[in-house]
């Protein structure tokens, strides 16, 4: 466990890197970004391969609840703009609960596998985890059609429903 101060400190360490790089100039970024780290990494909070724009959880608009949402730092400049493809190994983590009272936490999952691993979904795998990281069994993890049926809604940002969270 890290004492909440060098946590804020980290996150704050994160933050000032936004700052650097032209705003957007309206070009294709599809092929440009670099890799993504390919699988759930427990220390996502921390770790320089992640980082979130949200400095406490939020109330999102889906199911999820009160959220806070990390993306694989490969993907930083990508998710500012309108529209993207996220480039394969690209990990989401969404720490969410569900109502909001902390009874009903867990971890959402979204991997950008191998082009034709699922192409008509965009190529991502989901899955949902306890707070320790541990995949639960339901839904069984993969394509999981509950999970498409609504990120479907957002395919100009690859299916990516969060990125203009803060
Ligand atoms: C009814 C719609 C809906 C369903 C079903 C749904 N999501 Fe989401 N999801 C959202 C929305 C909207 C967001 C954006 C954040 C928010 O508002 O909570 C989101 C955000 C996410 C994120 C953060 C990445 C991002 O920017 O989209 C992950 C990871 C995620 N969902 C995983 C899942 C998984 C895994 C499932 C299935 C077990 C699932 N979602 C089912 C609507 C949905």
């Amino acid at each position: 466990m890290f004492p909440k101060a060098l946590t804020i400190a980290l996150l704050l360490g994160i933050g000032s890197l936004t700052g650097c790089g032209s705003s957007d100039d309206g070009s294709t970024a599809t092929t440009t970004a670099p890799l993504g780290p390919g699988d759930f990494k427990a220390d996502y909070k921390t770790s320089s391969q992640f980082f979130t724009n949200m400095k406490a959880p939020v109330k999102g608009t889906s199911p999820h609840g009160t959220t806070r949402i990390w993306y694989s730092s490969n993907v930083k400049e990508l998710v500012a703009k309108d529209s993207f493809t996220a480039p394969e190994g690209t990990v989401v983590i969404k720490e969410f609960d569900m109502l909001g009272d902390g009874t009903k936490k867990g971890i959402a999952v979204m991997i950008k596998k191998a082009k034709g691993y699922d192409a008509a979904n965009g190529d991502w795998y989901y899955d949902m985890r306890d707070m320790a990281g541990g995949v639960m069994a339901d839904p069984p993890a993969g394509k999981i059609a509950m999970c498409i049926g609504c990120h479907a809604g957002y395919k100009s940002t690859d299916f990516l429903a969060g990125t203009k969270l803060r």
